[in-house]
């Protein structure tokens, strides 16, 4: 079975990742989202509220599987038998960290490939740290994480 590993902070879920969720999901026979827990970064939603949003989007997805992470991602990937990490590039400033990131990888575990997957340009702009600037100042983010998340992004600022 080909499993690849989809990782992020996703606080929270965007279309953009959505897309590449989907699009990913078609290619491999099993995707698994790897959530990072992020101890020290500053996140808007709890792991576990930011696993379950993405749990609730893919539900329809029956090859998808949603999993929190700590530590090493190639670590994380060998333990799930995947041999496949999957990314989504937006533009040259992501290719870059990128770039960095699958080689450090690849240092860590020569085993385990890096694939990448260009965003939709319908997405190309979406960030998760945009869409919370938005939404802190009031903004409309229609469009920008799926429909059933808009009133969840929004209530973390009232
Ligand atoms: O959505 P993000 O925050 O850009 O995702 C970054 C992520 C989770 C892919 C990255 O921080 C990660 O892989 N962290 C795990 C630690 C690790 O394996 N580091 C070595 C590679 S640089």
């Amino acid at each position: 079975m080909n499993i690849a590993i989809y990782p992020g902070s996703f606080d929270p879920i965007t279309n953009g990742h959505l897309d590449i969720i989907t699009r990913g999901a078609k290619i491999y026979d099993k995707l698994i989202v790897a959530v990072l827990v992020n101890v020290d970064k500053n996140c808007l939603f709890s792991i576990e509220e930011r696993v379950e949003l993405i749990k609730r989007v893919t539900k329809d997805i029956k090859n998808v599987e949603v999993l929190s992470f700590d530590g090493l991602l190639v670590d994380f990937a060998k333990l799930h038998n995947s041999k496949v990490i999957l990314k989504g590039l937006r533009t040259m400033s992501d290719f870059e960290y990128e770039f960095q990131m699958a080689l450090m990888n690849s240092k860590l575990d020569s085993e385990i490939e890096t694939v990448f997957m260009m965003t939709s340009s319908a997405y190309s702009y979406v960030s998760s740290s945009s869409v919370k600037q938005v939404a802190k100042f009031g903004g409309n983010i229609n469009g920008l994480v799926p429909d059933e998340l808009i009133l969840e992004v929004k209530k973390k600022f009232n």
